[in-house]
Order: structure tokens, then sequence, then C-alpha cells
């Protein structure tokens, strides 16, 4: 393999030069390839332009989210990021000139100018990016365009792009998040057991009268599969479910193409859960399972979001690949994106994954294998919990497949490096230091239930629905909670919050004190990852919201 993309790319040097060769192009299993692609048949690619001034970008980042800066919470329009980052003239003139060349014009930009977005032919792609030959493959009844050999570009642009998008990385998988007994026990008793909204705010001490009431806020969730959620879905959960506070029974904006499909159990259960702990607050879904066959679903919805000049204020989002499946240009790239969000006063929060530490097999040894954009040091990372006991809602301790761990690419942001020294130090033993890197972002940074929920999906009610999905639009619907009561007085949105986060030091959470996650099946550890102690810990980051106190701690 090694050798084969050597002699290629020596091959091209002459006229182009390989963009991302660390990524992964090989299939992944639950995709086929189906038939060959006619050389005229449209992709629509996405080009990264180099933007300027990204490391003003992120020192105004840690400025407006730091509350000891005087800068606090001034955040910046969409216009205002637009001329930090936008291209030089060299760079879009080069781009341009290549893309015109090759005769490609059918082309939208954005209002900060670092993207690129174009149609064209198969046989045009081919001869732009050497390299690349587009495939179709078929998971279900989706099906897409891909090439698994690696493409390059001209070497005028080489330094002038970050990637081209469209050409490898494939749509995410979703997971199975339901256990199963689907509708089989509807009594009002069975209820009881597991997490609805009336346990979700008692255990996080929503009050009836905690709710939104500012008219400016809103919050969001984002999908990304061929799912939906759907409207009737959510009017029928909150029918079932939502007593005792006020709330909203319907989402105030689709943005995107929401498909016609069978409702899908992860997108009903963001949805249903942001807007009953976030309760009585416009909500949105961004919608984008990839209208073209060759887009790629999660950067479709990055492009969206920061070429929206009016976006809600909280965003969660439950979709995360192996770090190592990415390459280091198309992830840095993408935390950029996430300055970009965090300087306008967006608050991200990213699902930790359902798979512990994860394990990586590799020859003779194994490691731990991190996730993206949970390991993004400019996203909230949200891990998970269970009740200690089934029947009482008062104690949580680790979900043992809670994801978390430290980033092989990503360094410890400064706001994390005492809490994470300190963990490092307190506890032992730690798993053997060949599996993770201590130099690493650690996550998550926070963490809520993510054991047993109902939900409602086609318009059945379905018991036990598990994992960070679950925890984060719940942190999430918390977070636009506390926005709501800042607008109130005036002050600005939370924003990029772990700066501030990891200054509370757990004030206003519950510490999540017992359990370890999950990791790697093998004699050295045994399937266990890191495990929960008091304080900050790569299990369930500083612990679960308590209404209340947090508002406290927050409300400055
Ligand atoms: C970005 O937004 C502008 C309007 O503000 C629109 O004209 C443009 O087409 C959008 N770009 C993409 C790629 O959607
Ligand atoms: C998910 O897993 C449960 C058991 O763990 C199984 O009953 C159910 O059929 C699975 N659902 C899907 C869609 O695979
Ligand atoms: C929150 O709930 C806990 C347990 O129900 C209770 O002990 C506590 O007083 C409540 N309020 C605050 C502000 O913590
Ligand atoms: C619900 O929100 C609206 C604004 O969207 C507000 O006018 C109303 O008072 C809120 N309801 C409660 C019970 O706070
Ligand atoms: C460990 O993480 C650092 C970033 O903090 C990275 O530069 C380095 O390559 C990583 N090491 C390994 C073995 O992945
Ligand atoms: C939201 O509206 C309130 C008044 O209801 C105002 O004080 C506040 O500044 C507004 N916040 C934002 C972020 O627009």
């Amino acid at each position: 393999m090694r050798i084969a993309v050597f002699v290629l790319s020596f091959i091209w040097l002459v006229s182009g030069e390989l963009l991302e060769d660390d990524q992964d192009s090989s299939v992944p299993e639950d995709w086929t390839l189906v038939e060959g692609v006619k050389p005229l048949e449209e992709v629509e690619l996405t080009f990264a332009l180099k933007q300027q001034k990204v490391k003003q970008l992120k020192e105004l980042l840690k400025l407006v989210s730091d509350p000891d800066s005087h800068q606090y919470g001034k955040y910046l329009s969409l216009d205002e990021v637009a001329a930090l980052v936008k291209p030089s003239k060299l760079t879009e003139n080069l781009v341009q000139n290549w893309l015109q060349r090759h005769g490609v014009k059918n082309c939208h930009t954005v209002v900060t100018r670092d993207f690129l977005q174009c149609v064209m032919t198969v046989q045009v792609a081919e001869a732009l990016l050497p390299g690349a030959k587009f495939h179709r493959y078929k998971r279900h009844s989706h099906t897409v365009l891909r090439s698994t050999s690696l493409y390059s570009v001209h070497k005028d642009v080489h330094r002038h792009l970050d990637f081209v998008g469209g050409i490898h990385r494939f749509p995410p998988k979703g997971k199975n998040i339901s256990k199963g007994w689907q509708g089989a026990r509807q009594s009002a008793l069975s209820y009881q057991l597991g997490a609805t909204p009336s346990v979700i705010r008692a255990r996080y001490n929503l009050t009836a009268g905690d709710v939104g009431t500012a008219t400016n806020n809103s919050q969001a969730v984002a999908q990304f599969l061929e799912e939906y959620y759907h409207p009737d879905d959510l009017a029928e959960f909150m029918r079932l479910f939502a007593g005792g506070f006020t709330h909203m029974s319907a989402v105030d904006r689709v943005v995107g193409t929401q498909g016609g499909g069978e409702a899908g159990t992860e997108a009903s259960l963001d949805v249903e859960y942001i807007m009953s702990s976030g309760a009585n607050i416009s909500t949105w879904v961004f919608t984008n399972p990839g209208r073209h066959e060759s887009q790629e679903p999660f950067l479709q919805w990055m492009l969206l979001l920061n070429n929206m000049s009016e976006v809600p204020w909280v965003h969660t989002i439950s979709y995360g690949d192996d770090e190592d499946s990415l390459s280091d240009a198309y992830m840095n790239r993408i935390n950029t994106e996430f300055m970009k969000a965090g300087l306008r006063g967006i608050s991200l929060l990213f699902a930790s994954g359902d798979s512990g530490a994860g394990c990586r097999h590799l020859t003779k040894k194994n490691t731990f294998r991190p996730s993206f954009p949970a390991s993004s040091p400019y996203v909230t990372t949200v891990g998970g919990t269970s009740f200690k006991s089934p029947l009482k809602f008062n104690y949580e301790v680790t979900d043992s497949i809670s994801g978390g761990g430290f980033s092989n690419v990503f360094a410890m942001p400064d706001y994390q490096v005492g809490a994470v020294q300190a963990y490092l130090k307190s506890v032992q033993p730690l798993p053997p230091q060949t599996y993770f890197n201590i130099t690493g972002r650690a996550y998550p940074d926070l963490a809520a239930l993510s054991d047993n929920y109902w939900v409602v999906t086609n318009l059945k009610p379905v018991a036990a629905v598990s994992g960070t999905s679950a925890s984060t639009p719940v942190v999430g619907g918390i977070l636009s909670l506390i926005n709501d009561q800042r607008f109130l007085k005036g002050l600005p949105s939370l924003g990029f919050i772990n700066p501030r986060l990891y200054k509370l030091q757990g004030k206003g959470l519950y510490d999540v004190t017992q359990g370890c996650h999950m990791s790697c099946r093998d004699d050295k550890v045994k399937g266990k990852g890191f495990c929960a102690s008091p304080s900050w810990d790569p299990v369930t980051g500083w612990g679960t919201p308590n209404y209340p106190a947090l508002l406290k701690a927050l409300m400055d």
C-alpha cells in the first residue's frame, strides 16, 4: 500500500502534489461497491482555501471566552470574522484560475470566502485532482460517490488549499442506541424505570419555573444520517412525558432538507431531550444527509453554520469519527471552523462517543482510540453517566460506554492543564502510558445521564435508548436556560464555555467519582480504560449539571 502510494506520487510530482496524504481512504466495511460512475455524472466538491490570521483568531477566541479578560463576551459578527480570516487575493486568484483552466464554473463561495463549493463532472474532477477515481458505494438505500485513491492538486495551488471535501470521507454510521423492547410496556408504571423529562429535570434541579422566557434565545440539534425527526413523534413525546413544565411541542425551524423516510431513534432523541431540559426555548433542527452523493454531511453542516449570520446560540451534535481515520489537515481546518463559531458566541457541544476509551488494534500492541470532534480543544465534549440504582434518581456513576481520553492530534489546551495534571498525579493506577498520549487534549469536559432514556419514534414509545447522544442535548438545553437568564440581564451568551468551565473547578456540577469506562479487551488492560475520580476525570469531565448552582456560577 505505502509503496504504491509512493510510486504514484512520484509520477504526479511533475504537475501535482498530494493533499491530505494521511487521510484514510479505505472503504468502511458497511459500504459496498455497486457500479462504475459515468464520466458525465456530476459531483459537488468543497475546496477549503487557506485562511489568513488564524493565529489572531485563536488569540481573540481566548480573550472573548476568558471570564477574567475585559474582552469577555465581546463577540464578533460573521462579517467581522470574515474580515479576519478571508483568504488573500493571491490565494483566491490562484485557486479560481486553476478551476477555470479546467472548465469549472459552477461555484458558490461563502461570506468568509474561505470555501468554494463547485459542481463539475466526474471527468473534470478526475482531471483536476490527479489520482482521484470516483466509484459509487451503497449502504442500505443510501449511495455515495467517493474515491479510494489519494488525490493531488496542481503545485501552484497546493499551498493555498487545506483540503478538498467530497472525495474520501464516508457518511457516519448510525449507532444502535436502542437496547430494544420497543412499545412493549407502555404503562405509566414502566415509565418509572428509565429516564424521562421529569426524571432528568428533577435530577438536575430544574423547577417548573425553570424554562426559557427570553424572546431572542434559541438552540439547535444537528443530524447527519439518513434519518429524520418527525414532528408528530415530538408532539406525542411531549404529550406522554412532558407534564408539569411549560414547553414547546414543535420545532421552530428546519434548516436543510428533511427526507421523507422513517424516523430515526437518534434524531428523535436529540430533539425530544434538548426541548425538555431547554424547555420553552425556540429550537432548530439542522438536517444534512448530503444532497449530492458526493457531499460530506458533517462538512456541509459546518459550512452552513459558519455561513449564516443569525444562528442559535447552542448546538448539540451526536457525531464522531475515529481521529486516526481523518487527515490532520482536515481536522486542523475543522478546528478553525469551530473557533470561528466560538468567536461569534456560539456554543458547540459534541457527544464524547459510546466506546469508552476506544481501542485501536495495531500489530502486536493496542492503543486507545480517540474520537473527533470530541477531541477538539475548541468544542465542549459531553460524556455519560447512569444512576447507581435504577430506582433511586439521586446518585450518578460512570456509564461504562462514556467516551473519553486524550487526543493524539491536538495538544492539551492551557485551560485544562491544571485539571488534567491533577488527575494524572492523583489517580493510580493509570492505564499503561503506551495506550494514550499524555500530552494531548483530554476529554470529556462534563457529562449527564446517558442511560435508559424513553423516546418516541414512529409514534411508539421506545425504552432503553442509551448513549452520549442522550446526555449531550440534555446539557445543551441546560446551557440554553443559562443563556436565557443571561439575556434577560443583558449579558452576552456563554459562547465557547471551556475556559470558564475549567475555572469553576467543578462549582455548579455534581462530581461523578465512581466507575471506569471500557477499552481494549486484551490481557494488559482487560477492557478497562480510565476511571472517574474526585474533581475532573477523562470519563465524566467535571461532572453533571446542578442547574441552580451552575446558573449562579455563570451569571456575570
Ligand atoms: C453563503 O451565504 C450566502 C448568503 O449570505 C449565499 O449567497 C451563498 O450561496 C452561501 N454559500 C453556500 C456555499 O451555501
Ligand atoms: C439494536 O440492538 C437490539 C439488541 O441489542 C436489537 O434488538 C435491535 O433489533 C437492534 N436494532 C437495530 C436497528 O439493529
Ligand atoms: C438540588 O437537588 C439536590 C438533591 O435533590 C438538593 O440536595 C439541593 O439542595 C438542590 N439545590 C441545589 C441548589 O443544589
Ligand atoms: C415561553 O416563552 C415565551 C417567549 O418565547 C414567553 O413569552 C413566555 O412567557 C414563556 N413562558 C413561560 C411560562 O415562561
Ligand atoms: C501525542 O500528541 C501530540 C500532540 O499533543 C502529537 O504531536 C504527537 O504526535 C502524539 N503522539 C502520538 C504517538 O500520537
Ligand atoms: C435579548 O433580548 C434582551 C431583552 O429581552 C436583551 O437585553 C439582550 O441584549 C438580547 N440578547 C441578545 C444576545 O440579543
